[in-house]
């Protein structure tokens, strides 16, 4: 194909693009644009002749505080390539956010000629989250809710009932002793009181402060048992809200698995990065099992269908009377849990 050809080509793409896409001019005081295309007219509502010529910054009308913006500054100063996410206004005013790419273009002696600029008009998308992250916290007041004006109250009033007959039997000296229950009652009830506490709680937590309570709630439930957490130096993760919340209930199952089968006396949870992978490892001195006794099958497969549905990898090693380890391993936005479950 020879240059004019060519050349028709690639206009006819631009021209034909979804995307907007604008061409601003670094050589000329405050990068005016130079051209739009129509998918920019249409998205923004503006006709290019009244917008050639002007900085693509009146987009961003008064709304100038936006942290994203020192990026973008900067990327056009060192002109470099860079990507972010703006509020932009159309013409009749309605915001939309802007995802917008800028590259260079240079001729062959490096010097710069044209910023190209592409943009993605992303409200959809962000309004979907909005909607979605409204929904979980709706659900988790009404979760909380409920725990507290139903289960909790129930058990305050066993606890209460209980505490009354166990003070009856000690002053008329039968031998019933409900101390253990009453510590057993007790620590249920603070337990709830704190899993309500962080339901309420609007913002959610970030996945190691989770890990760390879900480790002292178990604690809490089992003082006969030291539970300890190991979380490798720097261990910094960025997992998506999903994949906390499928790896957290991984970890309790496992925990619930060490409390109702192991008779463990000691647990460590440990946390740690290993290439881009995050590894969780719940090991205890318990009874262990049989990999053919069947008991391999408790509460696993559920684990296991997590795990793999977040594109991750689950290990169960284990001998009778050599305890139990469980390794997770998942790459982080490596897969896409089913929402029916969560
Ligand atoms: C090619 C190109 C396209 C741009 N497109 C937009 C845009 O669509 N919306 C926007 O708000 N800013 C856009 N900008 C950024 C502004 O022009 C400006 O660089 C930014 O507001 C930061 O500089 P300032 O603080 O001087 O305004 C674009 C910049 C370039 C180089």
């Amino acid at each position: 194909m020879d240059g004019p050809d060519r050349l028709r080509l690639l206009e006819r793409a631009v021209t034909a693009s979804t995307n907007s896409i604008v061409i601003s001019d670094p050589n000329q005081p405050d990068y005016p644009l130079v051209y739009v295309n129509p998918a920019f007219e249409r998205t923004t509502g503006y006709a290019s002749e009244e917008v050639l010529g002007r900085n693509c910054r009146f987009l961003q009308d008064e709304d100038r505080d936006q942290p994203a913006l020192g990026e973008l500054r900067t990327a056009v100063r060192e002109g470099r390539h860079c990507t972010v996410v703006l509020r932009n206004y159309r013409k009749d005013g309605t915001l939309f956010w802007n995802e917008l790419s800028i590259y260079p273009v240079r001729d062959e002696e490096g010097r710069m000629t044209s910023f190209v600029g592409v943009q993605n008009d992303i409200t959809e998308r962000i309004r979907a989250d909005e909607i979605l992250s409204e929904i979980r916290r709706a659900e988790r007041r009404r979760i909380a809710r409920d725990l507290h004006d139903i289960v909790l109250q129930d058990l305050s009033g066993a606890l209460q009932s209980l505490r009354l007959t166990h003070l009856q039997a000690k002053r008329s000296g039968t031998s019933l002793d409900f101390e253990e229950e009453l510590g057993a009652l007790g620590r249920a009830s603070s337990g709830l009181r704190s899993a309500i506490y962080d339901l309420r709680r609007e913002k959610e937590r970030p996945f190691l402060e989770s890990v760390e309570s879900l480790v002292e709630l178990n604690q809490q439930a089992t003082p006969e048992r030291e539970i300890r957490l190991v979380v490798e130096e720097g261990f910094d993760v960025g997992l998506s809200g999903k994949e906390s919340v499928e790896l957290l209930r991984v970890l309790q199952e496992a925990l619930t698995n060490v409390r109702r089968h192991s008779a463990a006396r000691n647990v460590e949870v440990g946390l740690r990065t290993e290439d881009e992978a995050i590894l969780i490892e719940v090991a205890d001195d318990g009874r262990g099992f049989d990999r053919g006794s069947g008991r391999a099958g408790v509460g696993l497969s559920a684990m296991r269908e997590r795990v793999e549905g977040l594109g991750g990898e689950i290990e169960v090693s284990s001998r009778p009377g050599r305890g139990t380890e469980v390794k997770v391993r998942i790459h982080p936005g490596g897969g896409t849990p089913d929402p029916g479950r969560l």
